[in-house]
């Protein structure tokens, strides 16, 4: 049995949060896909908005506190990302590219991403086309084509109604696709790796041995 991580990063503000629930069900339902699909999988939810100072400290300092170091190692080192965020001023809040701003520009490439977001009115979907796409565009991400906006007539007493369980629904199989397509993660990449040989450190690259 292939074993998968699947980071859930939720950007909301409020408590209880609507956009955390969209996260939850995105994340219970591509559990469930890739369950079907035989793998055993590992889920790590991220409420960012318990990280918000650690986020900002990390882009005055150039440096992630402790608890932000394992949230980042564990969102860069998974199978696939959900990310979720409210719209706020018809684009993502600030909270969510503030998380994605302090992250190695390398570190989520041709990673499986599902995006979703929530809002007060539907007419502003369109943000996560316009701006919440492209910048996992720019982290060379590979993100599904369903995207899922869930807007306040989409929840009925904390349930989504049947559109957009079908669009959550939808969006999970095409993240499944995309994870399963790739080998299982080996976690989040060593910063301090040696990638040269000593040789080549030493101006030697003949393999002769230095004496
Ligand atoms: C500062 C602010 C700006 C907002 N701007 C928008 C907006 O432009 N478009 C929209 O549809 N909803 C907007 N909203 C509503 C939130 O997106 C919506 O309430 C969201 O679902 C809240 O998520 P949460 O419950 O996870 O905090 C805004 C809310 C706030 C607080």
């Amino acid at each position: 049995m292939t074993r998968r991580t699947l980071a859930v990063v939720s950007a909301g503000l409020s408590q209880p949060s609507s956009t955390r629930l969209l996260a939850d069900q995105l994340a219970a339902a591509t559990r469930d896909e890739l369950v079907r699909r035989g793998s055993e999988v590992e889920l790590h939810v991220v409420d960012l908005r318990e990280y918000a100072h650690d986020v900002v400290n990390n882009m005055l300092t150039g440096f992630a506190p402790a608890a932000l170091r394992e949230v980042i190692d564990t969102v860069t080192g998974a199978d696939g990302l959900i990310a979720v965020t409210p719209i706020f001023s018809a684009s993502y809040n600030g909270l969510f590219k503030s998380f994605f701003d302090v992250l190695d520009s390398e570190s989520l490439v041709d990673r499986p991403v599902l995006i979703g977001a929530t809002g007060g009115t539907a007419r502003h979907s369109l943000a996560l086309e316009h701006a919440v796409r492209p910048m996992f565009a720019y982290l060379r991400s590979v993100v599904v084509p369903t995207a899922v906006f869930a807007a306040p007539e989409d929840w009925s007493d904390g349930t989504a109604d049947g559109a957009l369980r079908a669009r959550i629904r939808r969006a999970a199989g095409e993240l499944a696709d995309q994870i399963e397509r790739r080998p299982p993660a080996t976690g989040p990449a060593d910063p301090f790796a040696l990638t040269t040989d000593f040789l080549q450190m030493l101006g030697r690259g003949d393999g002769e041995p230095v004496n």
